[in-house]
């Protein structure tokens, strides 16, 4: 299993790399960032997800390809300014000096903010390459809401602003759900739309991406306690630096590793009553969250 998702990675990294812009002109500089942080490696597993739903419905087309591509920025853009000296004031990511580091942080907060709108000028190159895929709006709607403030950037704002205030369960699922489940929810929900889902498989698949995304972010905060820096490629002791109340905090270690693997559960349930089937996707969630970095 893992081989195999290893191989798919790095066929996602290759086409991935296709998309970066190339690092010239007087703005020079921000492309080095844009890409000094989008090649440094990363598990690639929101495009990865997104494939395997979009195959799982029986898509086949590269209109797939460039949705990958902006996923994946968006998701770096997150990484970058989640990391920033304001926010969680991280020095390594992706086994790297993080990007404010580098470049200073007035550059990795720009860097950020053309990986977000990069992603989206990539994405907007289908509706012309693809004039026949009649589903290229409710993907685009997917792509603009899930990281935005109902969103990824929602659940970061939470998370910032209830930093070192014990947070109730609800308001602790919202963080999660939002700043980590909406990435992965979007991943998958544009893959089952491109593919031609209906929109009641759609939402079936947002559960799945849901539960999966809870239970990801689970999995990265007991990685934050019981792994090292060395495996993640980033701090650990990141949220007891930064006083955030975590799942794994609050419950602890063996109540939260029981949650993830009850969330997984319910995930790959939701999954197998759809009336597709990709055999590898199960075997990818479950795989996700027991992952070591
Ligand atoms: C890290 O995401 C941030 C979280 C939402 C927990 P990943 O664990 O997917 O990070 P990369 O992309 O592999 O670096
Ligand atoms: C971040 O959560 C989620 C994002 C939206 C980037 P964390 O702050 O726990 O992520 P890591 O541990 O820095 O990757
Ligand atoms: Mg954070
Ligand atoms: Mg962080
Ligand atoms: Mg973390």
């Amino acid at each position: 299993m893992k081989k195999q998702i290893e191989q798919k990675a790095a066929e996602i990294e290759k086409l991935i790399q296709e998309y970066l812009p190339k690092e010239e002109g007087y703005e020079k500089v921000i492309y080095e960032a844009m890409n000094y942080t989008m090649l440094a490696g990363g598990k690639r597993i929101r495009p990865m997800l997104m494939q395997e739903t979009y195959r799982m419905f029986g898509g086949t087309s590269k209109v797939i390809e460039p949705f990958m591509a902006a996923i994946e920025m968006i998701h770096t853009y997150s990484l970058i300014h989640d990391d920033l000296p304001a926010l969680d004031n991280d020095d390594y990511r992706r086994g790297r000096k993080t990007a404010h580091v580098v470049f200073g942080e007035d550059m990795a907060i720009l860097a950020g903010d053309a990986l977000l709108n990069y992603a989206f000028e990539v994405a907007s190159r289908t509706f012309l390459e693809y004039p026949e895929c009649s589903e290229l709006g409710r993907a685009f709607m997917v792509l603009a809401k899930k990281p935005g403030v109902s969103g990824m950037i929602g659940g970061q704002v939470v998370d910032v602003a209830l930093t070192g205030q014990e947070v109730s369960p609800e308001e602790m699922m919202y963080i999660y759900r939002c700043k980590t489940g909406a990435l992965i929810e979007a991943s998958m929900m544009i893959g089952a739309i491109l593919a031609g889902a209906d929109e009641e498989q759609v939402s079936l698949v947002e559960k799945v991406a849901a539960n999966i995304g809870l239970a990801f972010q689970i999995q990265d905060d007991i990685l934050d306690i019981v792994s090292d820096s060395q495996t993640l490629g980033k701090p650990v002791g990141s949220d007891a630096k930064n006083h955030k109340y975590t799942y794994a905090t609050v419950y602890g270690i063996t109540a939260a590793k029981a949650k993830v693997e009850e969330l997984t559960r319910e995930a790959v349930a939701i999954l197998e009553k759809l009336p597709a089937d990709n055999p590898f996707l199960p075997e990818l969630l479950n795989y996700l969250v027991q992952r070591e970095k």
